[in-house]
């Protein structure tokens, strides 16, 4: 496969001079101050006016203090698995079928017992008001007036009680499980008394990760951040609300280092809501998980920020919807932009698609509407192309509407 220069879109929208694209669109440049809620007033377009997904980043790294793009740009080394994750939709065409009837679409679907109006939802992200004020309620607000699933992150800025209220609907929690079994009890208790209906563990942070455009775009921006930091503080444990008046002295990892089969079915015990994993990019573990007796998979890399493993999500996907066949909901997440992209996961055998960064860059560029914008554009990109390949029903959507002559 070629993943030609997938190294340079990130570095070069975060280091780069303002002749890239958020120039072109028209965007007044922030410089270094942190965040403000003004600054939407600033930007020359509105949020319904930009094209495409692309280029929110733009208008996100114009707004954000380099350090907070940095933040949600980073992959891992050198970004090169962030790139690849969505390079190779670039690879996979679509054979449209024309003699079919599209004159009536239908975008939603059942997931794990409950109708979606459409398959796709917002990956956790956490500290997200390193992004705008609003934070994950501002995200909430959007999901719901857009009717779009949220993953709320573990290390979300907002407590989740909060954020429940303003879904005003089941979401799914996301579980950074720790090392610390009580603190994984109470935070899962937390949750699923605030309203989730779905525990998301992930498996794929461990510690030591080197995020590496992360740390260089610290190092060029030394200020003290206080609107997102709590007293400077990057750390996640101490910070997130989540955590809040638990004893957290015995959190040494997000993720316990030892952590196997039997401690995902000592966890599937404990939740006593649907139990999803997320973060398996194979078969061995997707089958280990189901027979752990979790509800679905998460495909997922986390967007290339866990290792360097230049194999995206969607080259992942195909053994892993064959290993779980079909017995359980399999999701996946990672360099999704566009409705295509969403097209051809589907035609995999994706159940829905997760939705990470670009969330965070309609956060940053202009609030709650800028993630409205965003789940707009996904919404009619994906409603263009089952028009255009003659598929009206997800259910239609399969891999006789793709080919690959380049995988
Ligand atoms: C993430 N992701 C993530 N995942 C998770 O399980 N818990 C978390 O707290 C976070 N936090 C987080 C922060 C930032 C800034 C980013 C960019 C990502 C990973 C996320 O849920 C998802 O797997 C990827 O972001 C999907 O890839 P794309 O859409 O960003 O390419």
């Amino acid at each position: 496969m070629h993943h030609q220069d997938s190294l340079s879109r990130t570095r070069r929208l975060l280091l780069g001079g303002m002749a890239g694209a958020a120039a072109l669109l028209g965007v007044p440049r922030r410089g270094l101050s942190a965040a403000a809620p003004e600054a939407a007033a600033e930007t020359a377009l509105t949020a319904d006016q930009v094209f495409n997904i692309a280029d929110f980043e733009a208008l996100a790294r114009a707004k954000l203090p380099p350090a907070h793009f940095g933040y949600v740009a980073s992959g891992v080394d050198d970004d090169r698995t962030v790139g690849v994750n969505h390079e190779a939709y670039s690879h996979i065409q679509i054979r449209s079928r024309r003699f079919v009837d599209v004159s009536k679409l239908d975008t939603s679907r059942m997931i794990l017992g409950k109708r979606w109006s459409q398959p796709v939802y917002f990956s956790a992200v956490s500290s997200m008001r390193a992004f705008h004020p609003d934070a994950e309620v501002g995200v909430a607000r959007a999901a719901a007036s857009r009717q779009i699933r949220m993953m709320l992150s573990t290390g979300a800025s907002c407590a989740v009680e909060e954020v429940a209220a303003a879904r005003n609907a089941p979401f799914w929690q996301q579980l950074y499980a720790t090392n610390d079994w009580q603190v994984t009890e109470a935070i899962v208790r937390r949750a699923q008394n605030a309203g989730c209906d779905a525990i998301v563990l992930t498996v794929d942070v461990l510690p030591g990760r080197n995020t590496e455009t992360l740390f260089r775009a610290m190092r060029q921006d030394t200020r003290v951040c206080t609107q997102c930091h709590v007293g400077n503080s990057h750390d996640m444990v101490g910070r997130a609300p989540l955590f809040a008046g638990l004893d957290v002295s015995h959190v040494t990892d997000l993720t316990p280092l030892n952590m196997s089969g039997d401690y995902l079915e000592r966890l599937r015990k404990m939740v006593s809501v649907k139990f999803m994993v997320k973060g398996v990019v194979t078969a061995e573990d997707a089958v280990l998980a189901l027979h752990a007796g979790a509800d679905g998979i998460v495909v997922s890399n986390h967007g290339g920020r866990a290792e360097e493993t230049l194999r995206s999500t969607i080259e992942c996907l195909p053994e892993i919807v064959a290993a779980v066949g079909g017995r359980i909901p399999v999701f996946i997440d990672g360099g999704i932009r566009r409705g295509t992209d969403i097209f051809k996961a589907l035609a995999l055998g994706a159940t829905a698609v997760g939705i990470g960064r670009p969330q965070a860059w309609g956060l940053a560029a202009f609030g709650q509407p800028g993630v409205e914008a965003v789940a707009d554009i996904f919404t009619r990109e994906l409603q263009i192309i089952m028009r255009q390949a003659g598929t009206p029903t997800l259910a239609s959507i399969n891999k006789d509407h793709l080919a690959w002559p380049k995988l």
